[in-house]
């Protein structure tokens, strides 16, 4: 049937009328057949009208289809779906004829039904450059064929329903910056990633084992929501860091100390089974302990094992999760400095061991900070409680639990 349409339309191309001519934007017989057979596999859902511009029949698909772009009369780039944000998108599956449009660079498909597979055909779109199928019902394997895709600087397969292993050698890829394949159900271990990524976002999956070699390009790292285990010692060298999210995995040992760096401003490595003390100097700053964190920074360290008592560097961070530790000792004036000056304006300190919040008499801290210190070995000063739910009632952790940690710093 695709056929058909097809030699009806080169019909209706030969007999085009001179006014029509001056585009003479045929579009290349291959690509139209595969737009066609495209289609094919698709549907609007009631609520999009994407495909109400796709007429087969008519003279200049390049110019009036739309999600398409042509560059001289091939497709270049396929964007499947209008994005609209009221749009409900497209159903059906993705045709492997797409792999028909040679000279394709960028292929998009916006939230929607979509089942089916990845067509591992893509892999011969080898000037492809965007791969974007992103908030639909894909199933299967990502094609470990992907490692033919030698221009690719995106892939984007987040939320839908692969499963598999993350094919190693799609961690290889030269020049892939952005890998994002968040909220599926990917399995196995992360392979070692030696492509110069920017961008790694696989939050939300299945995978398990340690956290091999990572790139020191990456700036933005998420493995949130995985069975991942084992030391963060590889994350040491990833100086370009500025969003870090590991939490809800079972990471142990120390946080490396290059971690606690202000460019880091976005970390968040909150339950997981990480131990030891957060380090009292900034690395490359060997001189200050003054945190220079500041508007917007966030740090999740909460329910873990970490200990010793607060570290000054985290003091001027915005919003600071510390609680459900094993932190002791008293609270730095630097945090109460901090939370009293409005840079800190959530502070949770709760459920750890720390013997002292230092007010000073008459200094009144902002209404809007959220500071809790409940269930820590002292009363916290009136007034100053804002706990979440999840804080409990008690306002202090029973004295027999505290004895261990009495020593000097519960002195007045
Ligand atoms: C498709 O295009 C052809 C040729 O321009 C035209 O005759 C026909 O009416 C169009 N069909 C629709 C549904 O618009
Ligand atoms: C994490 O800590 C819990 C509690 O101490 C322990 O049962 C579990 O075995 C630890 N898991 C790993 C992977 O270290």
């Amino acid at each position: 049937m695709a056929l058909s349409l097809f030699l009806t339309l080169l019909l209706i191309l030969h007999i085009a009328p001179p006014s029509q001519q001056q585009h003479d934007h045929k579009i290349n017989a291959v690509d139209l057949a595969a737009l066609a057979a495209i289609k094919s596999t698709l549907t609007d859902i009631p609520g999009s009208n994407f495909f109400s511009t796709w007429n087969l029949t008519a003279p200049d698909p390049c110019s009036t289809f739309s999600g398409i772009a042509c560059s001289l009369n091939r497709v270049s780039t396929l964007t499947l779906g209008t994005g609209l944000s009221g749009s409900s998108g497209l159903a059906g599956s993705l045709s492997p004829s797409i792999s028909d449009l040679t000279e394709l660079t960028q292929l998009v498909l916006f939230p929607g039904l979509v089942t089916g597979p990845i067509p591992p055909q893509l892999s011969q779109l080898t000037n492809l450059r965007v791969i974007s199928l992103t908030n639909n019902r894909l199933t299967g394997s990502i094609p470990g064929s992907f490692s033919s895709l030698r221009s690719l600087h995106t892939l984007d397969l987040s939320y839908n329903q692969l499963t598999g292993s993350v094919p190693p050698s799609l961690t290889s890829l030269p020049e892939l910056k952005v890998l994002i394949l968040a909220s599926n159900s990917l399995s196995g271990e992360l392979p070692a990633v030696s492509a110069q990524l920017l961008h790694l976002d696989l939050k939300n999956n299945l995978l398990a084992g340690p956290l091999k070699k990572l790139p020191s390009s990456l700036r933005y790292l998420s493995l949130s929501r995985n069975s991942m285990r084992g030391p963060l010692n590889g994350l040491a060298l990833l100086s370009e860091l500025v969003f870090l999210d590991l939490s809800m995995n079972q990471f142990s040992g120390p946080i490396p100390a290059g971690l606690f760096n202000p460019t880091l401003s976005s970390m968040f490595l909150q339950r997981n089974n990480l131990s030891g003390r957060v380090p009292s100097k900034l690395i490359g700053d060997p001189t200050t302990s003054a945190s220079s964190y500041g508007g917007g920074s966030i740090v999740d360290l909460s329910h873990n094992f970490l200990t010793g008592e607060l570290s000054p560097v985290l003091a001027g961070v915005e919003s600071l999760f510390l609680n459900n530790n094993r932190l002791m000792g008293i609270v730095p004036w630097e945090y109460i400095t901090s939370v009293y000056e409005g840079t800190t304006r959530t502070l949770y300190l709760q459920h750890n061991y720390l013997s002292k919040f230092p007010l000073e008499p008459g200094m009144e801290l902002p209404d809007t900070v959220s500071l809790c210190l409940s269930y820590n070995c002292m009363v916290p000063p009136v007034g100053l409680a804002s706990c979440p739910a999840s804080a409990g009632v008690q306002l202090s952790r029973p004295a027999s639990q505290c004895s261990v940690f009495n020593n000097r710093s519960n002195i007045d």
